[in-house]
């Protein structure tokens, strides 16, 4: 078995999986203001930036040959509220961020998720009515989120939330607006998971949340074969993609949704996975650049087609360099 491996030019012949700028999704936190840039406690190194500094770091990105990125609000608190209503405001944070990010970087995709927890106050995906998280009036909820993206020009909207039946009835509602091109990433198989602790602090929903948490929702992270059951729904009800949530530990989900259903297949590599690595790195205790690339790429051998990764500018100024 060495033969193979006994040159670098050898090696690079017999590779199995490649990593691209073109396997990138940049997930960007957006703020109010002007020239914020402000550093994520938990996430050192990522920043929420306002609406021109996301302008400018969108503009390297699409340089660089990063194909999309996915918008996440930091919602003033005075906006939030018990069903989440900002969310349905075209010209809310997203809205316009979208807007600019159309006329100043148009060859950048953009992808928005779909999902209250953002917005409401009590921090939860969908509205909260005795007690519980209700599925149907939160899906009807979503539907509208997903037209006001529509609108603002966003391309891909990316469910986020987990209700059940949500990717039919937010298909229905585009086409029924005119929204035919829209695509629809679903966070299919999404667990509920630890890993998401840092986002949260970045969007300012963990205060609110405590230690609630999303299992009634959420995918337990003990369930294999139920991922494969959400992922065949979603594509039955129209997704274009589908996404696995987080990542590195769920790459045998991503294998398996791969093999099995053959589908555009993307995961995230959340908020706890960047902070490991880079926490870390900062420590000391790992090669930052090199353990950013072997975590992408183990992504690429799972079957992915792309991974939402907050190491996107980083990783692809490393593959222009290397
Ligand atoms: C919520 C949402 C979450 C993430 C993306 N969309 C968090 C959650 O479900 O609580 C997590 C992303 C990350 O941890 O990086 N709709």
């Amino acid at each position: 078995m060495r033969r193979n491996r006994g040159h670098a030019w050898l090696r690079r012949l017999v590779r199995e999986s490649n990593l691209a700028t073109s396997d990138l999704i940049w997930p960007v936190f957006v703020t109010e203001g002007t020239g914020v840039r402000s550093e994520i406690e938990s996430m050192p190194g990522v920043f929420r930036l306002s609406i021109e500094q996301l302008i400018l770091d969108a503009k390297q990105a699409a340089d660089l040959g990063i194909p999309a990125l996915a918008l996440f609000p930091e919602t003033d608190p005075s906006l939030k509220s018990e069903r989440g209503e900002e969310a349905l405001k075209p010209e809310n944070l997203v809205g316009r961020s979208v807007q600019r990010l159309r006329a100043d970087v148009p060859d950048l995709g953009i992808i928005c998720d779909v999902a209250l927890d953002p917005y409401t106050t009590h921090g939860h995906d969908g509205i909260f009515e005795s007690d519980k998280i209700v599925n149907d009036a939160t899906v009807d909820v979503l539907s509208e989120q997903a037209i006001a993206l529509a609108q603002s020009g966003c391309q891909i909207v990316a469910p986020s939330d987990m209700m059940d039946g949500r990717v039919g009835r937010i298909r229905k509602a585009l086409d029924g607006a005119g929204y035919e091109d829209v695509c629809i990433l679903s966070y299919a198989a999404k667990y509920a998971s630890a890993f998401y602790g840092p986002f949260r602090d970045a969007i300012g929903s963990s205060a609110a949340l405590g230690n609630q948490g999303k299992q009634t929702y959420q995918m337990d992270p003990a369930n294999s074969d139920e991922a494969i059951r959400e992922v065949a729904l979603d594509i039955a009800e129209g997704a274009d993609m589908v996404m696995v949530k987080p990542g590195m530990p769920y790459l045998d989900i991503v294998r398996r949704v791969k093999s099995e259903l053959c589908v555009p297949t993307f995961a995230y590599q959340v908020s706890g996975e960047y902070s490991m690595i880079a926490g870390a790195a900062n420590s000391g205790w790992l090669d930052r650049s090199a353990c950013i690339l072997e975590s992408l790429l183990s992504f690429k051998r799972a079957g992915c087609n792309g991974v939402l990764t907050y190491f996107a500018l980083e990783a692809a100024q490393l593959l222009n360099d290397g």
